[in-house]
């Protein structure tokens, strides 16, 4: 008998090591039983933009798909891109402008921590596209599938894949939504129109997060809104957590609330960890950076990543600089492994004790 493929099957890379199922990346999710209270609902589904007018950033992307729905011409779509960028916000808010209240009979969402075979999942397909389309304003509109986080599904499950969309294309539209589209198969990718939805700029961050302020009557210094933007790289979802959690542990959000919540090193710590990094004899700057780690609860790694960062801003000769953050990409490779903290603090040392006698030999 021949195997049962799942259409949702998690492949193997794509399936965290240490937990299963999936983490859910800090998406929102709804204990049954629990009844929702207002005051704790996650800001990230509070704020979800619930038009594509209040998505923010990605004008180009959001204007095509706004001109497309409106016209009745939705292609296939294939939306990638990072975490947090408004990929799941931008479909789900097509499918409100396109369906309105009727959104749950024309929307079939599928994920892929629906671990289902490919028969099950095609009849469901087959069942969802073949009732009868609603009109509206005396239009037919097509019907629309949602295969979230589709780059966990395994290349069977993506060729079956194929012939599905072909078989349906007629009154059914399909939306694939992912992080790394190179996951994806090209025949797949080839029957979409892809949209990249990049990390937000810190323009757009800054303003949704002022939105979300406001709303909620915080108290956020100038320098704590500008750490949560920085910390959020560009992740809406992780800006909006990260303001929620700080608010839930401290009444004023500063720039030191923010990095003590995210367990994050402040700068002036990284600023002085540096200074005893390229000043400090072996004895006392480890002493002293493990003290500092103890007390304030750091991890190694992030003090590698943001040192790395810092060394950027260190005025030094190309070379010296680029050996520097390539031996120091090395340790905080090591230490992603569970390498022994003191060994690697002992290797971060070497690793500038180098580079310190390169600075004397240029300075020369
Ligand atoms: N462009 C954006 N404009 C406004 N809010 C956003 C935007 N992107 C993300 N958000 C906020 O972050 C939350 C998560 O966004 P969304 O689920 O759309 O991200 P995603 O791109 O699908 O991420 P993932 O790849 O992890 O699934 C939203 O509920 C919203 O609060
Ligand atoms: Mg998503």
């Amino acid at each position: 008998m021949a195997d049962v493929v799942s259409l949702m099957d998690i492949d193997e890379d794509a399936k965290d090591k240490n937990h299963f199922p999936r983490p859910n990346k800090g998406k929102s999710v709804v204990v049954a039983g629990n009844p929702p209270d207002a005051k704790a609902t996650p800001w990230v589904e509070k704020y979800r933009p619930q038009s594509l007018a209040d998505v923010a950033a990605h004008r180009d992307i959001i204007d095509t798909i706004d001109r497309l729905t409106s016209e009745n011409r939705l292609p296939h779509l294939l939306l990638y891109g990072p975490p947090g960028t408004g990929k799941t916000s931008t479909i789900l808010a097509v499918a409100r402008k396109l369906y309105g209240a009727q959104m749950h009979n024309m929307v079939l969402e599928l994920n892929a921590s629906d671990d289902r075979g490919i028969d099950v999942v095609r009849q469901q397909i087959q069942d969802f596209a073949s009732t009868q389309s609603f009109s509206f304003c005396g239009k037919s509109s097509v019907k629309l599938v949602l295969l979230d986080e589709a780059d966990a599904m395994t290349k069977d499950a993506q060729f079956a894949l194929r012939r599905v969309i072909e078989k349906y294309t007629k009154n059914t539209r399909f939306s694939l939504i992912c992080n790394h589209v190179n996951k994806i198969i090209p025949a797949l990718q080839s029957r979409c129109t892809r949209f990249r939805f990049a990390p937000l700029d810190a323009i757009h961050v800054t303003e949704r997060l002022k939105h979300v302020i406001q709303s909620e009557e915080l108290d956020v210094t100038e320098s704590g809104l500008a750490a949560l933007v920085r910390l959020s790289n560009g992740d809406m979802r992780k800006a909006l957590n990260i303001l929620q959690s700080t608010h839930m542990a401290s009444q004023q959000i500063t720039e030191e609330a923010v990095y003590l919540c995210t367990g994050n090193p402040l700068p002036k710590d990284i600023e002085q960890i540096s200074h005893w990094l390229l000043n400090e004899s072996f004895a006392v700057g480890f002493r002293r950076i493990s003290e500092i780690k103890a007390r304030k609860g750091l991890a190694l790694v992030d003090i590698v990543r943001e040192v790395t960062m810092f060394v950027f801003k260190i005025k030094m000769p190309s070379d010296v600089r680029v050996q520097l953050i390539n031996d120091m990409a090395d340790i905080e490779y090591r230490l992603s492994f569970g390498c022994n903290d003191k060994l690697q603090l002992g290797s971060l040392f070497s690793t500038f004790a180098r580079a310190r006698s390169a600075l004397v030999v240029a300075a020369k």
